[in-house]
């Protein structure tokens, strides 16, 4: 057994059975041996899957394009704008983003902190090996509890937690947070959830009777129509996630783009088997419990679920989107604005990439909230 494998499997001996959002937070976070510790050169032609980000810098300038004219929307007062981004892997969205800043919006450029919400120390490091030019204006934290303890120290008193200004977002954050999976027991007419144990060398599927907690269909006649063993994931650590991130926003936008469906999209009865893949050497697989460490483990974010949460402390839905919609919309202000003047050839095949719905164009989906 690998180490990590043995990670996993002591803890499950001591517990049963495990959850399996538990099992997928060790296989892809678990410190020095987890899947994101270790695989620096993912995502990319030599890793195991794409990200719009690995597509060219395009994907960066045209968010920088939308950011910036977000911003130029707030009261300039006082003068410091943060754009946040979690999750920033390899730091290129952040490189190819402060890069057309720079160039096309200087002074804008100067109003602004870059903030990386990032927990593995290992990545803020290969984060800031990409960023090292524009190093004095990029700043790191772990979490946004750090984030908050940072600008209460930084404070008066009469300011404590300043509401922070800008733009919080991420790209693919929330398709790669631990999801709990869920079995439909037909006869019994109940939810049982699918935890994992260890059969000898392997890990192997575990029903746990008793869940915690169930999903909540859209509709509830639904459950009538629900094959015996339809399977469906939930992912209370993106809406915590998205939930906090809403809370530090005071003034501006947050914004996800991810793999996902609406709700009543996630529950359509023909969709059996989950949307929960593993990815190994761009194929999806479905044998999410092995390879530990070495394969991409993600499930479809579930935006119905996403957008409540942003709503329930306060948020108003500005969009929705395909990621098509989303950056064609951009590309419609920025080319009046001469965004790129005469496009290349490569420019315009990556614009394909991003927009076309056999590519990235359909899959991807787009939120957009504020206050
Ligand atoms: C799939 S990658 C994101 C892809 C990247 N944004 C891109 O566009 O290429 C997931 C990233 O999120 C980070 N991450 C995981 N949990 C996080 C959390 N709770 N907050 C912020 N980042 C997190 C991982 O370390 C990794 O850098």
């Amino acid at each position: 057994m690998s180490p990590l494998s043995e990670i996993i499997r002591r803890e499950a001996a001591q517990r049963g059975v495990l959850s399996f959002a538990r099992f997928m937070e060790l296989a892809l976070y678990c410190p020095v041996h987890g899947y994101y510790e270790t695989k620096k050169d993912n995502p990319g032609r030599h890793g195991d899957f794409y990200t719009s980000v690995g597509v060219g810098e395009l994907f960066g300038q045209l968010l920088a394009f939308q950011f910036a004219e977000w911003l130029e929307t707030l009261n300039p007062q006082p003068s410091t704008f943060n754009l946040v981004e979690a999750g920033a892997h390899d730091g290129r969205l952040a490189k190819d983003i402060l890069a057309w800043l720079q160039l096309n919006r200087p002074e804008l450029l100067d109003q602004i902190e870059y903030w990386i919400i990032e927990p593995s120390a290992r990545r803020q490091e290969w984060q800031g090996e990409t960023l090292r030019e524009f190093a004095p204006r990029v700043r790191w934290f772990a979490g946004f509890q750090s984030l908050l303890q940072e600008r209460t120290c930084h404070s008066s008193p009469a300011t404590r937690h300043p509401p922070l200004r800008g733009v919080i977002f991420s790209n693919e954050l929330l398709d790669a947070m631990p999801v709990h999976r869920f079995g439909w027991d037909a006869q019994n007419k109940k939810w049982f959830e699918w935890g994992v144990a260890v059969d000898g060398e392997k890990f192997v599927w575990a029903k746990i009777q008793t869940p915690d907690a169930r999903p909540q269909t859209p509709d509830p006649g639904l459950l009538a129509v629900l094959p015996d063993g339809y399977t469906i994931e939930t992912c209370p650590a993106a809406e915590s996630w998205w939930r906090e991130a809403a809370n530090i926003l005071g003034h501006g936008k947050l914004l996800t783009i991810d793999y996902g469906y609406t709700a009543d999209e996630l529950f359509s009865p023909g969709r059996t088997r989950g949307t929960l893949r593993a990815y190994f050497r761009h194929h999806a697989g479905d044998d999410i419990l092995a390879n530990v460490g070495e394969q991409d483990l993600t499930a479809h974010v579930n935006f119905s679920a996403i957008q409540a949460a942003g709503e329930s402390v306060g948020l108003r839905t500005e969009m929705f989107s395909t990621q098509s919609q989303f950056l064609t919309g951009i590309l419609e202000k920025a080319s009046k604005d001469n965004f790129l003047g005469e496009w290349t050839p490569a420019q315009a095949r990556q614009f394909q990439t991003l927009t076309h719905p056999e590519h990235l164009g359909r899959a991807f989906r787009v939120l957009v909230q504020s206050r």
